[in-house]
Formats: structure tokens, sequence, C-alpha cells
């Protein structure tokens, strides 16, 4: 793209003020921003006022396979799990694309040290957590890890300069997802340098998009990868690629399967999973109606009581049905670091502007049948979202330590 084509596109949008410092720029200043005009989206600025989600079709209950049946079926899942794992058809994806904003450390949150007596990391537990199944599996299942250009760099050398906490090397491949434009609340675009127009990761949900752009579903292809566990890094203590959850979503059959916890109350801030229009779907809590939070099943228990705890299982060759401009845009209001007028970098305390992400819970509405799949969560759900208070270090370092994990 040339620079007359780059402006041309900017002033069709509204946004020639992104080359306000043009001419002070260097010859790779100058590049560095026409590639990022050339090869950013920026039609998400037109759906500042869409949202997401507001037409919402029927909701309908959702059975999950719940503990007891879990329970009474182990040997028969457990087997089929470790089939299907020792067959090398699984495989795991970290997402650790995220800002890890309300955590406020600059490093990427998998760097994170939670321990007390000793450093205990993030990524370590994560980790720690999957090398589970591969010593009882005896098979070093293929681990993803999706960055973002913003930690790409730190997170590899951490990881590296930690010998990937004893993951074999030539298991793990790196990607960093797609990014998205940040403007502020007017919908202008901020700039994050003289050359350079804010971004943020695209969302969660740009894992697939981003791997796709990047190659490497042919890996999935080549190695006859049939499931991807999808996992967020900053609940230390899931699990992942469990045989059990495996066994229970192969032989179910199904499009993707979904760890669930049951609710602690009928009106707890989690997002449940149910059926929407007769596909799967997440409701939010806060779209739950009196009426759907006092339903019951045929057991006389709450009809919509399992909420996500984002880990998915899902079924490789259903991905490529899943597209980006069919699942809705979240427009989030978050601090976006810019550059004033007179050019000096400014780092906001409180939210001054829109970013644009998709999120993997409305990928499972793109897929024709789900499995939620119970999982306890004092033993498999402990989210590290803040410093202090609820999800927080505090209250995942308690349950680490129930679960007997020395820190
Ligand atoms: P969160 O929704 O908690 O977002 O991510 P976040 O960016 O980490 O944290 P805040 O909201 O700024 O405090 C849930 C999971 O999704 C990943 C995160 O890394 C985390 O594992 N994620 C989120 C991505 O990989 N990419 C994104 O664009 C957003």
């Amino acid at each position: 793209m040339t620079y007359e084509e780059a402006r041309a596109k900017m002033s069709a949008i509204g946004q020639e003020h992104v080359f306000k410092y043009y001419d002070e720029l260097s010859a790779e200043g100058k590049a560095a921003l026409i590639k990022q005009v050339e090869e950013t989206d920026f039609s998400v600025l037109g759906k500042i006022d869409k949202g997401a989600g507001s037409d919402r079709g029927k909701f309908s209950p959702l059975a999950a396979m719940q503990l007891p049946e879990i329970e009474a079926r182990k040997q028969e899942l457990h087997d089929a799990g470790v089939k299907a794992i020792k067959e090398g058809k699984t495989a795991a994806l970290l997402l650790a694309g995220g800002m890890g904003t309300r955590l406020g450390s600059d490093n990427p949150k998998g760097m994170y040290d939670i321990g007390l007596t000793k450093p205990v990391y993030i990524f370590e537990r994560i980790i720690s957590n999957l090398l589970d199944v591969v010593k009882e599996t005896d098979t070093w299942i293929r681990l993803f890890i999706m960055t973002s250009e913003k930690n790409h760099e730190a997170t590899v050398k951490f990881l590296r300069e930690k010998n990937f906490f004893g993951y074999k090397e030539d298991r793990i491949v790196f990607f960093k997802q797609d990014m998205a434009p940040a403007c502020d609340f007017n919908g202008k675009l901020y700039m994050e340098g003289k050359d350079r127009i804010s971004t943020s990761p695209n969302g969660n949900a740009g894992w697939y998009s981003s791997m796709v752009r990047a190659g490497l579903d042919k890996i999935l292809t080549d190695e006859g990868i049939e499931w991807i566990d999808i996992f967020a890094v900053d609940n230390v203590l899931q699990r992942i690629c469990d045989p059990c959850f495996v066994g229970a979503t192969v032989l179910a059959n199904v499009s993707v399967g979904a760890k669930v916890v049951r609710k602690a109350a009928p009106d707890e801030a989690v997002g449940v999973i149910c059926l929407e229009d007769g596909r799967p779907s997440i409701v939010e809590y806060y779209e739950l109606s009196e009426e759907m939070m006092n339903a019951k099943d045929a057991n006389g228990e709450p009809a919509y009581n399992y909420g996500v705890i984002l880990n998915y299982l899902f079924r490789t060759s259903e991905l490529a049905g899943v597209t980006d401009d069919r699942m809705p845009l979240h427009v989030v209001k978050k601090k976006i670091p810019y550059i004033d007028e007179n050019g000096a970098p400014v780092k906001p305390t409180s939210p001054n502007g829109f970013k644009f992400e998709q999120l993997v819970l409305d990928m499972i509405h793109q897929l024709s049948t789900c499995l939620p799949y119970e999982v306890i969560r004092e033993h498999e759900f402990a989210p590290i979202k803040n410093p202090t208070g609820i999800d927080s270090v505090e209250s995942a370092r308690e349950l680490l330590k129930k679960n007997g994990v020395e820190l």
C-alpha cells in the first residue's frame, strides 16, 4: 500500500489524524504506520453503537453431565479419553493473549508469581496440571500457546528461561493473536506512538482465525488432531485434557465439551450454559429472567444451574464453520494508553475508550451440539483476575492450598 492509498483509506473513515506526525517519522516509522493501516480491520469502529448480543433468541435448558453420572461411568470415560490422547487426537491451547489489566502487572499474566515461601508462577501451575496427564498417558500432548504482540517476546523469553517448566519444547507452538484498533468514546482512534495506532488483542475468540492465519491449522490436519482443549491462563486449578472430560466429550459425539460448575446461587454472576433457539449458547447472568432463575428440571433442580469456566474441548473438524462475522462483537470500555496532542505518552487510570473483542463463549452458539460437563468448583476453578477480593491472587492461593499445592 502506498502512502496516498493509506491516507485515502483513513480519510474515508474520518481518521486522517493518524498521519499527524507522519512527516517527522523515519523511513522505518513511515513504513510501519502504512503497514498497520493496510493490515488493520477498521470496520469494528462502525459497530460501536450496535453492541453485542442485543437480539437474543429463545432460551431453553441444556442438561449437563453431572457428577453422579461421571462417577458411575468413570472407568468407561477415562478409558475413552486415554485412548484418544494416546492416539494423538487431542491438543491443548492456552489463551495467553489477554492484557490482564485488572491484575495490574506489566508482565504477561502467566509470569505472575503467586508463591508465598517460594516462587510459583501461574504458567508453572498450568503446565504442571497438563504434565499430570502427560505422565498418566505417557503421551506428550501438543500444546499451542496464543500470545499477542504486546506480550509475545516476554512470554517466550520467560518460558524458555524456565525451561518450559518441564514441558517438551518441541511439543509447544507459539502464535500471536490478531489485534483490533482501539478508540476514544467518540470513535476516534488513539495513537500509542507517533507511528502506531493503539491496538489491543481482538478477544479470546481470536484464537481460531489467528491460528489459521499463522498456518497452524495444518498441524491439526497433519497430526490428526480431532479435539482441542481451549483454556484460560488464569485458572490455576484447572485440569486440561483430563481423560474423563475428553472421554465424555468423545463418547457423547458432540461438537464441543464445556466444563461447567454448579452455580453457588441462582443470581451468581457467571455465564450459564443453555440452548438458544435450539443451539448451545451461554446466557449472561444479567440476561437471566426471573422465570429462568426459578425454572426447575425434571429432578426439581434449577434448570439453568451450570456456569462455564472457559475450558472447552472443540471438535476440530467443525471449527471451519465458525466464522467471525456471525459472532457478536463486544465493545468494551478499557484503559487505553495513548499519546496526547503534544505527542507525550499517557497511561490512563480509568477507562478512556473502547476496545473490540470476540469471545470464545460466543463460538459455542455457532456449533450444533455441546456437552456441559460438571466439575467440582473447589477442585477445578481458581481464576485470578484481581490482586485481592473475588477471583484474586488471594482467593486462588486459598484454593490451591486446599488442594494440597505448596506455595
Ligand atoms: P479475560 O477476559 O480475563 O481478559 O481473559 P484479560 O485481558 O486477561 O484480563 P483483563 O480483563 O484485562 O483484566 C480470559 C482469558 O482469555 C485470554 C486471557 O489471556 C485469559 O486467558 N484472552 C483474553 C486472550 O487470549 N486474548 C484476548 O484478546 C483476551
